[in-house]
């Protein structure tokens, strides 16, 4: 069997780039990154992609936000990826995107969802007062930071935690999770059942 191929979108640093990228390499994740796309130019994930000699291509937004996501389509398809991987992509998809990518499209948010989603997650974990927090990598559906959930880890919030050491604690856990939902898609141990995910043993 051909070797998965991964689409990552990004927007930013691409820390959680750098970790599917590091799980490639080491064999972690029996598959590779066909291409990595960003819809910001200077993002630095578009760099680590370079660097890891992964094909890197910016996508500029459009008003009509499902022209954008059939460029980006374009590509995936270009590069025959059987997975979609949203690693700090700041934008929410469409209808159009999700069905057409349907079953086999990732998200990564810090926090525990259902709890705290939104573009911010470890502030109002903070603000709220919870006592645990942590990430959660889902396959998404319509809603925002709402399909189902495939992988969670926790962390403990201290009491002398700023929005920065919780989110520096959050995002080591999210660099260990997002490999690993990877892994188990690609070893073909995820199964969706309505809202549930199960995982083959
Ligand atoms: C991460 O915290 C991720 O959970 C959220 O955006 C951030 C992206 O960080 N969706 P990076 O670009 O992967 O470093």
């Amino acid at each position: 069997m051909a070797k998965l191929r991964i689409a990552v979108l990004v927007s930013g640093r691409g820390s959680n780039l750098q970790s599917i990228i590091d799980a490639c390499a080491s064999g972690e994740i029996p598959a590779e990154i066909g291409v990595v796309v960003s819809d910001k130019e200077k993002a630095y994930a578009l760099e680590r992609a370079g660097k890891a000699g992964i094909r890197a291509e910016y996508v500029p937004e459009q008003k009509d936000r499902e022209l954008h996501e059939k460029a980006i389509a374009k590509i995936i398809d270009e590069e025959k990826c059987g997975l979609v991987c949203l690693a700090g992509y700041m934008k929410l998809v469409t209808r159009y995107f999700v069905s057409k990518y349907s079953g086999r499209l990732m998200n990564i948010h810090p926090s525990l969802l259902p709890s705290f989603g939104g573009a911010h997650g470890q502030r109002d974990a903070l603000a709220y007062g919870a006592k645990v927090s942590g990430c959660t990598v889902h396959f998404v559906d319509e809603g925002m930071d709402s399909g189902p959930i495939i992988i969670q880890k926790v962390v403990t919030v201290e009491d002398n935690d700023t929005q920065d050491t919780l989110a520096a604690r959050i995002l080591k856990e999210e660099h260990k999770a997002y490999p690993e939902a990877i892994r188990l898609f690609a070893e073909d141990k995820l199964r969706i059942k309505g809202r549930r995910v199960s995982i083959k043993g």
